[in-house]
């Protein structure tokens, strides 16, 4: 337990890492730092979590591990505090939406780069964060770091990257707007409020469980098995596919991945400037 962890931006994502790492036992807190310039996210971690934050991006240098969480459009900022500065045997973990490994490398100057995509569950430790890292570096310590935050899976191809964040990355708002369609539709014919939310979200968790647990079970199966003729379930689906259901989520994550490569081409060009 002798390396440090730090975080370049202690927004929303830094702090469901950290508390995650915390609350795992992976680290203790006096091996965690974190930069920000607000003194006021600063003073909320440090009586949090009781890490150690500072105003200059510098001082997370010596960290083993180097979180970069700022949003997309401050990494140029950043990479003008830290280019060349990091040392050789450092990793550097970057969870910013959009920015390929390449770029990365080419901002910072340094070679050991991890890109990953988490998603909003992080926040409650059943978060989904999918991840790849650049040539030679070792991902024991990065895995570790990212189960504080629920599952995580390694991929070797980066364009998965692109396509979890549309996936898995935009997804939980994918599937809270359906969740409000299903409790506007309860709603519509009549169900008392509070009912309709516990079925909703009891429908939801239970079939998402059992199609995890099962890995023979297949989408198709389970649909057969709650669809008989002339039944109400039919009639549903019917529906569904006349309002072009598949189509419609097909488009929205397509639009969301080529998005995500178009927030990679802007700051290639914004890097090719500075
Ligand atoms: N939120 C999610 O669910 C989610 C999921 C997956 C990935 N991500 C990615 O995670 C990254 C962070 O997201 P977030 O929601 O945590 O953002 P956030 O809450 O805005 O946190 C970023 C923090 O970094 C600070 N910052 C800005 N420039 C900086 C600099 N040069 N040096 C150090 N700190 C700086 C920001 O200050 P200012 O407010 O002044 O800019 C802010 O306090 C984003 O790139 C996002 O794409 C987020």
């Amino acid at each position: 337990m002798s390396w440090r962890l730090g975080f370049i931006g202690a927004g929303v994502m830094a702090e469901t890492m950290i508390a995650g790492v915390l609350f795992e036992g992976v680290l203790t807190p006096d091996r965690v730092v974190a930069s920000d310039p607000h003194a006021s996210r600063r003073e909320v971690l440090t009586e949090t979590h009781g890490i150690r934050t500072v105003a200059s991006n510098v001082d997370v240098l010596d960290c083993e591990l180097i979180v970069l969480a700022v949003k997309p459009q401050s990494l140029t900022k950043v990479f003008a505090a830290i280019a060349g500065r990091i040392p050789a045997d450092t990793q550097v973990l970057s969870i910013v939406a959009g920015a390929p490994i390449r770029s990365l490398q080419a901002g910072l100057g340094h070679q050991r780069v991890v890109r990953a995509m988490p998603n909003l569950p992080c926040r409650i430790h059943r978060g989904m964060t999918v991840w790849t890292r650049a040539e030679g570096v070792h991902g024991e310590r990065i895995a570790e770091v990212l189960r504080g935050m629920g599952e995580e899976m390694v991929v070797d191809e980066e364009r998965h990257i692109d396509r979890a964040t549309a996936v898995s990355g935009t997804g939980p708002a994918i599937v809270a707007e359906f969740v409000k369609s299903m409790l506007e539709a309860s709603n519509y014919i009549g169900m008392p409020r509070e009912l309709s939310r516990e079925a909703v979200l009891a429908t939801l968790i239970g079939t998402a469980e059992m199609l995890k647990r099962d890995d023979d079970l297949h989408v198709a199966e389970l649909i057969d098995a709650v669809t008989s003729p002339g039944g109400t379930t039919s009639r549903a689906l019917q529906v569904l596919k006349q309002g072009r259901m598949g189509a419609v989520v097909t488009e929205s994550i397509d639009a969301a991945y080529r998005r995500c490569g178009e927030l990679g081409d802007d700051l290639e060009e914004r890097l090719k400037e500075s």
